[in-house]
């Protein structure tokens, strides 16, 4: 069993909907997924609320993931997708713990970039103690009309040890509708989306090394 945690302190990066969407891009490639909702806000478990029962188990930690509740899981799932909330506390510092990757969405500002610069380091100082932990950055709700994105990448590559993705997600509405309809976006229309979070997906399973045949 893989555990990917989709972490950052900053609000509104885009950390709920990349982890139910991977989650079910994960679920759809034949793996069996359960997601992990850490976040009191219980974005996850509001959606699941709505989803159809032919979607993965959602379950609520709200104080973080302990690594009894985790090898319970192993039990279930291939992968366990854990939905971080918008705080550094040691719920974090668990998921961190417990992870195998850990994405971190960052919308592409620099206000953005500087507001989860802590949550970033924390996860480069625990890859030098953990060599087996792998992480990346992926950007979120980029607006691919600007040209703001290029240089938040040379930030990104200059300031940061973790890698960037080459794969994000553009700013769609389709991401927020699906989500608030119960569904995710391989039940809606965009086919934008959904080559974005099935990139996003492979990026993270080649970084992971679990070999897929499609
Ligand atoms: N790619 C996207 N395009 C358009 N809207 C998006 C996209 N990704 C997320 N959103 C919207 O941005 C808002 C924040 O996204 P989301 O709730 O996933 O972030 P979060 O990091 O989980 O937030 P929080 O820190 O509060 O838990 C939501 O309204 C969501 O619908
Ligand atoms: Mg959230």
């Amino acid at each position: 069993m893989k555990v990917i945690s989709v972490l950052s302190q900053k609000g509104g990066s885009g950390k709920s909907t990349i982890s139910i969407n991977i989650a079910r891009c994960l679920q759809l490639k034949g793996y069996n997924v359960a997601l992990v909702d850490t976040d009191p806000q219980a974005s996850a478990r509001e959606w699941n609320a709505l989803a159809s029962d032919e979607f993965f188990p959602v379950y609520g930690c709200d104080k973080g993931i302990s690594e009894k509740e985790i090898r319970q899981l192993e039990k279930l799932a291939d992968f366990v997708v854990i939905d971080g909330a918008p705080r550094i506390e040691k719920s974090m510092a668990d998921s961190i713990r417990l992870s195998d990757f850990i994405l971190i969405p960052l919308k592409p500002s620099q206000f953005d970039i500087w507001a989860c610069k802590d949550s970033i380091e924390l996860v480069q100082t625990r890859m030098q103690i953990d060599k087996r932990l792998k992480a990346g950055l992926v950007l979120s709700q980029m607006n691919k009309q600007t040209n703001l994105t290029k240089d938040v990448v040379q930030f990104i590559q200059e300031n940061f040890e973790i890698p960037l993705l080459n794969s994000g997600t553009g700013l769609r509405v389709s991401y927020a509708e699906v989500l608030s309809q119960g569904g995710t976006i391989f039940e809606g229309q965009s086919k934008e989306a959904k080559e974005e979070i099935t990139q996003i997906t492979n990026e993270i399973l080649l970084m992971l090394g679990v070999v897929h045949n499609e």
